[in-house]
């Protein structure tokens, strides 16, 4: 696990989007899985800067959402495929085409989450996931108590997810209850995986993830079962490592060698 503690938001997504754009020059039809919520907002925007001047084309890349609200329809402006759209795909120039979102508005959720797999697999399969990660330690929508090798699924949203979410809806009675999300197992599946966090708000449960036991209590420890992850923290939002002397020395003595699928900038392998 590579743990870059950078000095704010704005490095975090430069950081995040070098990345990106690092591998999709090495492989132009990259898939890449996205998240939606605040933290990527900035490598968003980040990307979109280097495609506006042309030092970056996405044109071949395909985009997988890791989640939507069940009930809202896609023209929603809460909507995760209304989301993606507004602050990924066209800032950065795709069509609608290259972004798949699991449809929350399926008659029949099983179906719409067994046919978003079959579509992950048809691409190939993720190369780099980005993800957020909730204040309860959640990745994509697998709440505390998520099967660690979960497959795409219809979840129950936590209460504490449905009020930190209410902030991007008029009225907290709006945000939708459920939602299908990839599964941890799908996460895992990815060949690299890339945390993205900002923040004191996030500082506790990027700890247990990064630091504490593998636990279903705390969905986003199964990074440490990837051997390709890079955590890209700020200040704030590393300021409950232990272990963040080591991460600093780490990465200011990187090996000089590529040790990475698609992130050759890794500091060392697992
Ligand atoms: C979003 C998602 C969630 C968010 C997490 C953090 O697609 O899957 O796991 O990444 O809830 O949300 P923000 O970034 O808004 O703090």
């Amino acid at each position: 696990m590579e743990v870059l503690i950078l000095p704010d938001a704005e490095a975090v997504a430069e950081a995040a989007a070098d990345r990106i754009a690092k591998l999709v020059a090495g492989k132009p039809d990259a898939v890449l899985g996205v998240a939606t919520g605040s933290s990527p907002l900035l490598a968003y925007a980040a990307l979109a800067r280097r495609v506006r001047t042309g030092t970056l084309n996405l044109s071949r890349i395909q985009a997988f959402a890791l989640d939507e609200y069940v009930g809202l329809s896609p023209g929603h402006p809460q909507s995760y495929a209304a989301t993606l759209r507004r602050d990924f795909a066209e800032p950065l120039g795709l069509e609608p085409h290259q972004v798949a979102v699991p449809d929350g508005n399926a008659a029949d959720p099983a179906w719409a989450c067994a046919a978003f797999e079959r579509a992950l697999r048809d691409a190939g399969g993720v190369d780099l996931q980005l993800l957020g990660i909730g204040a309860n330690g959640h990745v994509g929508f697998n709440e505390p108590t998520s099967s660690l090798t979960s497959r795409t699924r219809l979840k129950t949203l936590a209460t504490q997810t449905r009020e930190d979410n209410a902030r991007f809806f008029t009225d907290s009675q709006q945000v939708p209850f459920h939602c299908l999300t990839q599964g941890l197992g799908t996460i895992l599946d990815a060949r690299s995986l890339m945390l993205v966090a900002q923040g004191a708000g996030k500082a506790q449960a990027v700890a247990a993830a990064v630091e504490g036991p593998l636990t279903a209590m705390v969905p986003a420890s199964i990074l440490q079962l990837h051997p390709h992850t890079t955590i890209l923290l700020d200040e704030a939002a590393s300021s409950r490592l232990t272990l963040s002397a080591y991460y600093r020395h780490t990465a200011a003595n990187r090996p000089g060698v590529a040790t990475d699928v698609g992130l050759p900038d890794v500091q060392a392998a697992g």
